[in-house]
């Protein structure tokens, strides 16, 4: 067993720290957050994460796993010291590597014994070389011998857990063999295949892999808009393709594009990188820009069936960038929802865990949050689903089309059945569903409005004209 550091305590860091306690080690976290640090100290867990508050009690509880601020303390005899500390975009589009530095020049100052340092955030390609850099300029202990090894975490949110204690591969780049072995044999009872490559390859590997998910994504929503076009169902072409082995049935939903903390920032790294390098990257500008598009495409959809978003009420269902987490970092429901209200729209949104998260990244301009899914629906013109939570499945339709104003669903993830959904009165659209989805056009603009409740007439703060679509003659 080992005694093992990892700077920074948020998603990767944390539960790779969390994760290593349990298999045995002996963990302490650094944060220079006092008020984090405080709250893992209490035992309380920061984020939502499926499984992660147990593991962290469980291994606070066992002495293996503690928190401090103080590197001095945190470094204290280890023999591995992780850096997961975020790595955010810059304005144009590089990656911002202030806390890298900063950490990495801390661990200098305070090492006093040999170590491995292995990056475990997402970093450049050439970061390793950095990072030794820096270290070597900054050593207190000019004596002190230390190797630098790069393992990117590749665990995604919602399954950060399951994804680090069953990874599909671990790797390990370094120039000193030694020091990546080492590192392997923490990861050995994983029983996951172990890939040995020099720095830059191992940092590479993570950002292609991210871009490849990433377009994947962008591709499956561009096929969607063909099928839209030409009435072909996306669900069951995605379905068709995945029978084949050499595609694969992961990151093949259509829906309103990907949003975290990941692929919009690391595509537009990667990207950046491939600029800096003389490169034209072609296909990572366009994995962007569909993404982009995907978002606004969902907000043009209810603004055709409404004819305007002025004075319009809009259910969002889904504020967190994908369910089971709070994270509201690039969601889509920011875009979506703030392009809802420049238009004109009143929204009431609803997330079961990102309510507070959500209201911070979104904030309160025509929007109200609601304690649940109906609440929501409540006298809105449309519905809208952005984030695909399993309880908005479990969703009553006749309900929900009880408290609408007017029956219609724009459903940004494709979880309902189109056919169902128009069977209990809706003006149903998803995404890339032509064929049987696409109902009646003209009903949607024929959809007669409810008489407006009491309630919510006083919901909009001034008189509003609505002018809706007009029938098709
Ligand atoms: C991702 C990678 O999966 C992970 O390996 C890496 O380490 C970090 O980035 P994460 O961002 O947590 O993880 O979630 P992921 O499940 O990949 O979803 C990212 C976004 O893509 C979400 O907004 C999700 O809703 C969207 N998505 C995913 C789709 O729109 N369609 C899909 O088929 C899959």
């Amino acid at each position: 067993m080992r005694m093992i550091s990892v700077i920074g305590t948020g998603y990767v860091g944390l539960v790779t720290g969390t994760c290593l306690a349990d298999m045995g080690n002996t963990v302490t976290c650094i944060d220079i957050d006092e008020e984090k640090i405080a709250k893992l100290q209490r035992g309380e867990c920061p984020i939502y994460e499926p499984g992660l508050s147990d593991l962290l009690a469980r291994n606070i509880e066992a002495e293996r796993l503690t928190f401090t601020t103080d590197y001095a303390e945190g470094l204290r005899d280890a023999e591995i010291i992780f850096i997961a500390v975020n790595t955010p975009t810059t304005p144009d589009g590089s990656a911002d590597m202030r806390f890298v530095r900063a950490a990495a020049q801390s661990i200098a100052e305070h090492l006093d014994h040999d170590a491995i340092i292995v990056n475990k955030s997402t970093m450049p390609v050439g970061s390793g070389d950095l990072v030794t850099e820096i270290i070597r300029a900054h050593l207190a202990h000019p004596d002190v011998q230390f190797a630098v090894v790069s393992n990117p975490e590749f665990l995604a949110q919602g399954t950060a857990v399951a994804d680090f204690q069953r990874p599909d591969r671990i790797v390990l780049g370094s120039t000193d063999r030694d020091a990546a072995s080492r590192v392997a044999e923490l990861y050995l009872p994983l029983r996951a295949p172990i890939m040995m490559t020099d720095l830059y390859t191992a940092e590479m590997i993570k950002y292609a892999s991210n871009a490849f998910l990433a377009t994947k994504i962008s591709f499956i929503n561009e096929m969607a808009r063909i099928c839209e076009r030409l009435g072909a169902d996306i669900k069951e072409v995605a379905a068709g393709m995945s029978y084949d082995h050499r595609i694969g049935k992961y990151h093949l939903e259509a829906g309103v594009g990907f949003g975290g903390s990941c692929f919009g920032k690391d595509v537009t790294a990667l990207a950046h990188m491939a600029s800096e390098a003389g490169l034209h990257p072609q296909m990572l500008t366009a994995v962007l820009e569909i993404n982009h598009d995907q978002r606004m495409a969902i907000v043009e959809k209810v603004a055709t069936l409404l004819g305007s978003l002025r004075g319009a009420t809009i259910g969002v269902l889904g504020l967190a960038f994908k369910p089971n987490t709070d994270d509201m970092r690039d969601a889509p429901a920011i875009d979506i929802i703030h392009a809802l209200t420049a238009q004109g729209a009143l929204v009431q949104a609803y997330d079961p865990v990102a309510r507070e998260t959500g209201r911070a990244a979104i904030g309160d301009y025509h929007v109200t949050y609601c304690a649940d899914a109906y609440a929501a629906a409540t006298g809105a013109d449309a519905l809208i689903i952005v984030t695909h939570w399993n309880e908005f499945k479990a969703l009553s339709p006749a309900k929900l089309k009880d408290l609408m104003r007017r029956p219609i669903i724009v459903d940004g993830r494709n979880i309902y059945q189109p056919e169902a959904m128009m069977k209990a009165g809706f003006i149903y659209r998803g995404v890339g569903r032509g064929g049987a989805a696409l109902n009646d056009e003209a009903s949607a603009s024929v959809a007669p409005a409810k008489a407006r409740p009491a309630m919510q007439a006083r919901a909009l703060r001034k008189p509003v004209d609505r002018p809706y679509a007009r029938p098709k003659s």
